[in-house]
């Protein structure tokens, strides 16, 4: 990543994103790992990561469901989609399923405003939500990481 970028502390945030993809989460040892590398403090690293909402230092289940209920969102039933996510996983926002299979989210914009309500699972986009529909999308999750 280094050679792409002017400076080596900019090659931070997709470090990160890497890492975590990597690890699963940002753990005392990768920060320290990426910190050295990058020539930057711990501290540094941290202040990053807590800037940014899909950077974490907690493991997230394998499919970390984020749903925005932000403005267009709320309009078009994005409360109602994290609600139904919680009722159907048994977690609130920021939990995660005691199987490790899923974590949900509350989260702000993700720029999919026109086909609100929408969510976002790892890098996957849904839109234009129903309850109904949010219930096949979480079921074909729950196939694929079972297989
Ligand atoms: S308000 Fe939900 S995607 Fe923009």
């Amino acid at each position: 990543m280094v050679p792409h970028y002017p400076t080596k502390r900019s090659a931070l945030v997709p470090t990160l994103l890497y890492a975590q993809d990597e690890v699963g989460y940002l753990s005392d040892e990768v920060i320290r790992e990426i910190a050295g590398r990058l020539e930057v403090t711990e501290l540094e690293v941290r202040n990053v990561i807590s800037y940014y909402s899909m950077l974490t230092t907690k493991p997230r289940g394998r499919y970390n469901v984020q749903v925005c209920t932000n403005i267009s969102c709320m309009i078009r039933g994005g409360e109602q989609i994290l609600g139904h996510c919680a009722k159907q996983l048994g977690i609130q926002n920021k939990q995660t399923t005691s199987d490790g299979m899923f974590s949900l989210e509350e989260v702000e914009c993700i720029g999919a405003c026109s086909w609100a309500p929408a969510a976002q699972v790892n890098y996957d986009f849904h839109e234009n939500l129903t309850p109904e529909k949010m219930d096949g999308i979480l079921a074909a999750y729950r196939k694929k990481g079972t297989q």
